[in-house]
C-alpha cells in the first residue's frame, strides 16, 4: 500500500509549504500530494479559497497580488510555494500528485508538465486530479497519457462513471466512501484506489485489509 502525503506532511508541518514537502521526503513517502491555485496566471500551492486559516494574511485569495501573497507567512516563517518551486524541490524522488482546485488551472499546469518532459522529468511520474470534472476532461484533452486521479466525497458511482470515460489512472475516494466493493469494481475498471484522508491507525490498518492501493495521509510516519 502506496503512502502519499497529504499537503505534504500537514501534520508535522504547516501544509502545502516546501517545510511540509521536505519533511513527507525525509520520511521516504511513495507520493506527495499538494493543491494548486492560478492566481493571474501564476500557479500557487495553496488549500483554501480563503487566507485566515493557514496564513497571517486575511481575505479571498484572489483579492490578492501575487505579490502580497508571496509576503504572507504560511506557518514556522514558510512562504506560500509556486508551483515550480515545488517541482524543483521534490523532482523526481517520488510520485507528485497536483489537485487542481478551481478553474482556469488545468491549460496551465499541463503547460507545466508537458515542459517538465522535455527535460530530465517523466510525466508518468505525475497525477493530475481534482473534484471538477471540467478540469479533468480538459486535461485529457490537452494529453491523452496524462495520469488522471479523479477525487470522490460523495455519489461514488457517477464519479466513477466519469473516471471511466475520462480514462482515468486512480480513483481517490474519501475514506467513508471506502468498502471492498468499491476497491473490487475500481480495480475491475483497471483502476488504482487511494484512499483520503487517513489519519487514525485503525483505519489505516482496515482499508489495508480492503486492498486499497494508497491513502492520503497528515501523518505518513504512522503507515510506515
Ligand atoms: O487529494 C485528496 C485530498 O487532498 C482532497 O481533499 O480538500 O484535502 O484537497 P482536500
Ligand atoms: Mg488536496
Amino acid at each position: 500500500m502506496k503512502v502519499i502525503g497529504h499537503r505534504g506532511a500537514m501534520g508535522l508541518a504547516p501544509e502545502n509549504t516546501l517545510l511540509s514537502f521536505r519533511t513527507a521526503l525525509e520520511l521516504g513517502v511513495d507520493g506527495i500530494e499538494f493543491d494548486v491555485q492560478n492566481i493571474d496566471g501564476n500557479l500557487l500551492v495553496f488549500h483554501d479559497d480563503t487566507l485566515e486559516r493557514t496564513t497571517d494574511g486575511v481575505g479571498h485569495i484572489h483579492q490578492h497580488s501575487v505579490e502580497y501573497l508571496r509576503t504572507l507567512d504560511a506557518g514556522q516563517g514558510e512562504q506560500i510555494p509556486f508551483l515550480q518551486e515545488v517541482i524543483a524541490l521534490i523532482g523526481t524522488k517520488t510520485m507528485i500528485n497536483i489537485e487542481l482546485k478551481g478553474v482556469r488551472t488545468a491549460s496551465l499546469v499541463m503547460h507545466l508538465v508537458k515542459l517538465l518532459d522535455k527535460d530530465h522529468y517523466n510525466k508518468d511520474n505525475f497525477i493530475i486530479s481534482s473534484y471538477l470534472f471540467s478540469e479533468l476532461f480538459l486535461i485529457r484533452q490537452l494529453d491523452p497519457d496524462i495520469k488522471i486521479g479523479v477525487i470522490a466525497d460523495d455519489q461514488p458511482d457517477v464519479a466513477l462513471s466519469f473516471a471511466r470515460d475520462v480514462n482515468a489512472y486512480s480513483f481517490h475516494p474519501s475514506l467513508a466512501l471506502v468498502n471492498e466493493e468499491l476497491v473490487q469494481e475500481v480495480h475491475r475498471e483497471g483502476m488504482l484506489l487511494y484512499v483520503h484522508t487517513v489519519n487514525d491507525p485503525d483505519n489505516i490498518a482496515k482499508v489495508k485489509a480492503m486492498g486499497v492501493d494508497g491513502v492520503f495521509t497528515d501523518y505518513p510516519d504512522r503507515v510506515r
